[in-house]
């Protein structure tokens, strides 16, 4: 057959399987030459329909929730690794990546974990000695399985004029030094792994400026790091190619690498850090004229990702579909979202279109 007929065909093809619904082609091979495009998972995506997707176009995932403190050990201080070693092995099985999220958070992690027996707040140093030994098990246990982690999620103040999380355990107990310490931990359990510091609104020029001067610091004193996440929980209005391109610019210019780790665009204007009695409490249905900016959106952000791709390592979704997203239900109780590429049928939203046709 001459070249010009396949090459017409293709695009036939592909434009009628997309109308059918069945997208013809996989984002992870579309996007192969850029970065890993990675997916968040619980056990219940490991079956079904689920798997399909996630085998055809995923090339990396990270466990929602599996991997975090609160799943991984118990009260008793028994290693609970189980559903975090079914998506592992999930992952090596199907020759998917596995990022590790998450060591050390105020969240997910339970209340005993900074208490001695009698129910006290750890001493500094009691502290740290329970975060080197529960860094050196996991680490341990992940070893070649995980090929990064989020050893830090979202130590930095929200709060402008604020350089560190104050209200926390973590901070109360150690002040900021246990930040510190978790990477070093983490590089003395496995030299091998790339250690990440994740957190959100990283678009925020100020709050980013406070990620930089922190990891500057690290760097000055020989503390090890390896690259940043951005979560990248963004929503049609707040992520520009502008603020987007800036942050990516600046944490690379630490000669660190760049992860968006938690994607989605919401389609509502939710601001972190608003008490819900505050948050608008509008519903909307999921129109055309809002698919299309929220393709808008996704074919933007993918336009700087891929421009950036020397800097940008991975880029992963905070879930597969529509039908199971944390936004739904989590800001405001009972308000449905629609952040993700697909419906909650499994088919691919204009979104998915958009970030594939370049
Ligand atoms: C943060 C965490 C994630 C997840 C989301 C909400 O971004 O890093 O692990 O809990 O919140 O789903």
């Amino acid at each position: 057959m001459p070249q010009r007929t396949i090459f017409l065909l293709s695009i036939f093809i592909f434009t009628a399987c997309n109308r059918t619904g069945e997208p013809a082609a996989s984002l992870a091979e579309k996007y192969s030459a850029y970065f890993p495009i990675g997916v968040a998972i619980s056990k219940a995506h490991m079956e079904g329909h689920d798997t399909v997707l996630i085998k055809k176009h995923f090339a990396s995932i990270t466990a929602e929730n599996d991997m975090k403190p609160e799943r991984t050990i118990n009260k008793n201080g028994e290693f609970t690794f189980g559903a975090g070693d079914q998506i592992a092995s999930f992952a090596s099985e199907n020759d998917i990546m596995a990022r590790g999220h998450t060591l050390v958070w105020y969240n997910q992690t339970d209340e005993w974990f900074y208490r001695d027996s009698m129910g006290n707040l750890l001493s500094k140093e009691k502290m740290l000695e329970r975060l080197e030994w529960y860094i050196g098990e996991v680490l341990d246990h992940y070893r070649g399985k995980v090929y990064a982690w989020d050893v830090v999620n979202e130590a930095i103040a929200y709060e402008p004029d604020k350089m560190f999380r104050e209200d926390i355990d973590w901070f109360r107990i150690c002040g900021p030094e246990y930040i510190e310490k978790a990477f070093v931990y983490a590089r003395e359990a496995d030299p091998e792994v790339k250690l990440f510091y994740n957190d959100y609104n990283l678009i925020d020029p100020v709050k980013a400026e406070k990620v930089y001067k922190m990891v500057k610091d690290f760097q000055e004193r020989g503390i090890p790091i390896d690259g940043i996440g951005m979560q990248g929980h963004w929503t049609l209005e707040d992520v520009t190619a502008e603020n987007l391109s800036k942050s990516i610019d600046l944490f690379a210019s630490l000669g660190l690498e760049v992860q968006i780790t938690e994607l989605d665009v919401s389609i509502y204007p939710f601001y972190h850090n608003i008490a819900e009695e505050y948050l608008p409490k509008e519903k909307r249905a999921f129109t055309d004229e809002i698919e299309q900016m929220q393709a808008k959106k996704y074919a933007e952000i993918f336009r700087v990702l891929r421009e950036k791709s020397d800097k940008v390592t991975n880029v992963t979704f905070w879930g597969l579909a529509d039908n199971n997203t944390w936004l739904s239900n989590y800001f405001v109780k009972g308000r449905t979202d629609y952040p993700l590429l697909f419906d909650t049928e499994y088919q691919p939203k204009s979104a998915f279109e958009a970030i594939m046709n370049f």
